[in-house]
């Protein structure tokens, strides 16, 4: 039996922590309540190919189109093939996805060729995952430590070994283990918009950095098109598009169609920035989702959640189109794993959205996100479960990026600050300036000049806020060196000074203190 660490609670974790708990010792470190992830936020569903019309060669097919080239065509393979098992796993735990004469009902979302969407609760797919897993946590009586900021890995002679945490009292604790497994999520919060909730601030991503593994593809951040506008953004689900909602200007007409053959259901950074175009074309008015044709029923029923947001907000969408704005969703980059969730560290494994594992490449497909946590936090137990502590201890790294030529470009990680132009971060302009500077579309004058003020801030306080603040500014500062670096534009990532897509970059790493791209 091994003692192993899971950080984070949501999908991902809930079920490494399930798994790993059928042979080991496993504790469930979460800085909020077990329930609070961004994966209760998830609104279209889990992609699957599930159903007689569909195989697997059209998933993967649609995955490897929308990763733009960067998608590791082995781990496309297992996170298709092994999906439909994963799904009825789900089932098993006690998810109850919706139902349609008396079939699984699926929804349509961009750049899929089929409905293959699986949904729970209308559009509250995520809530129904999180808190099935959670109750399944509770009834197996894995030991749960919520509140609980995990602050930084402990390394013992080049491997990890534990974790440095911080409890909402202030107590400060050291965790040892045999391993540790990072679920902890992505970092919306980077970004002054996003659908992400405040917990999604990079903690484990971060830390990965600090403690020296290997990162990559860090540029490629996905913007979803379309939250509702406001200072309450909230995430209003591309499977309304799916069901026939269209993209209006300020004047009432539709635009996407003159952009892409797919229009509204284009790939989601094709539409992202169309509608940022349409927006910067109207003096900032954000565009407009009309959903009215769908009907009030039909609306109520399919999308309860959009629905009561709406509503709260004063808006019947039914009725009348919702104002629309893109918003930062999901970190196609992170720590860099092989297809069994094994980082560069030893003793260190990564799974979900803190991980890259190479599944969505430079763009991912709409829905694929839970799955990849699902599959990949699966494998990942099962590694752990087969092998004895030795081997863990051996465990070779395999990457999907292999005998690539690497260029270097150095990036300091802690920049060299004199007193006169160090000054205290604040998140929230640490947000807008990722907004402004490093967002939908980039340039090298926008990212230098953002280099330049994120170098010349440092980080301070002790509060988890403080340090939440302080691993986005450390992720802000590899993003934008990375974006720096691609001189391309590729899925998620646009450099207006460099519109076209380049066969010289491949992956982009950032490992022993340096941003290298392969080439
Ligand atoms: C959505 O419901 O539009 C989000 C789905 C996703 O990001 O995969």
């Amino acid at each position: 039996m091994k003692r192993i660490l899971v950080v984070g609670s949501g999908i991902a974790g809930l079920i490494a922590a399930l798994e790993l708990s059928r042979k080991h010792a496993v504790t469930l470190v979460t800085k909020a309540r077990l329930e609070d992830s961004n994966t209760r936020f998830a609104q279209g569903g889990i992609a699957a190919a599930m159903f007689s019309d569909d195989s697997v060669a059209e998933h993967i097919a649609d995955t490897l189109r929308a990763g733009a080239g960067l998608c590791d065509p082995q781990a496309v393979e297992v996170l298709c093939s092994e999906g439909p098992r994963r799904i009825r796993d789900l089932v098993r735990l006690g998810v109850a996805f919706d139902q349609h004469n008396g079939e699984l009902a699926r929804g349509l979302e961009a750049a899929h060729t089929r409905a293959r969407v699986l949904h729970a609760g209308g559009d509250s797919t995520g809530l129904n995952i999180e808190l099935a897993l959670a109750r399944a946590v509770r009834a197996a009586g894995i030991p749960v430590m919520e509140h609980t900021f995990a602050r930084d890995l402990i390394l013992r002679k080049e491997r990890v070994a534990g974790l440095d945490v911080l409890e909402a009292d202030g107590a400060l604790h050291e965790l040892y283990a045999d391993a540790v497994v990072l679920a902890s999520g992505g970092a919306g919060q980077l970004y002054s918009h996003t659908t992400n909730p405040s917990v999604a601030t990079g903690d484990g991503l971060a830390m990965a950095l600090r403690a020296g593994a290997q990162l990559t593809d860090l540029e490629f951040y996905q913007f979803h098109p379309t939250a509702l506008a406001g200072p309450d953004t909230f995430l209003i689900s591309e499977a309304v598009r799916g069901d026939g909602a269209v993209l209006l200007d300020a004047n009432g007409r539709r635009f996407m169609q003159h952009i892409h053959a797919g229009a509204e259901l284009a790939p989601r950074d094709v539409v992202a920035r169309g509608i940022a175009r349409q927006m910067a074309a109207q003096n900032g008015l954000p565009v407009m989702l009309d959903a009215t044709s769908l009907g009030a029923s039909f609306l109520a029923r399919r999308f309860p959640t959009i629905d009561a947001a709406c509503r709260t907000r004063g808006l019947d969408w039914s009725g009348t189109p919702i104002p629309v704005t893109p918003a930062a969703h999901y970190w196609m980059g992170g720590v860099r794993t092989d297809i069994w969730g094994r980082t560069s560290l030893p003793g260190l494994f990564a799974v979900g959205e803190v991980a890259c594992t190479g599944v969505h490449g430079a763009n991912r497909l709409a829905s694929n996100s839970l799955l990849e946590s699902l599959v990949f936090a699966w494998r990942c137990a099962e590694l752990l479960l087969k092998e004895d502590v030795n081997e863990i201890k051996s465990a070779p790294f395999s990457p999907f990026i292999t005998g690539a030529k690497e260029a270097a470009v150095t990036f300091p990680l802690s920049p060299h600050l004199s007193a006169n132009n160090s000054e205290p971060v604040s998140r929230q302009a640490l947000q807008s300036l990722m907004w402004n500077a490093a967002g939908i579309e980039r340039t090298a004058s926008s990212l230098g000049a953002c280099a330049k003020q994120l170098d010349r801030w440092r980080p301070g306080g002790g509060t988890i806020h403080d340090l939440e603040t302080a691993n986005l500014l450390a992720l802000a500062r590899v993003m934008v060196a990375a974006a720096l670096a691609r001189r391309e534009s590729r899925g998620a990532h646009f450099r207006e000074d460099f519109p076209e897509t380049s066969t010289g970059f491949q992956h982009s790493l950032v490992a022993s203190q340096e941003v290298a791209n392969t080439t």
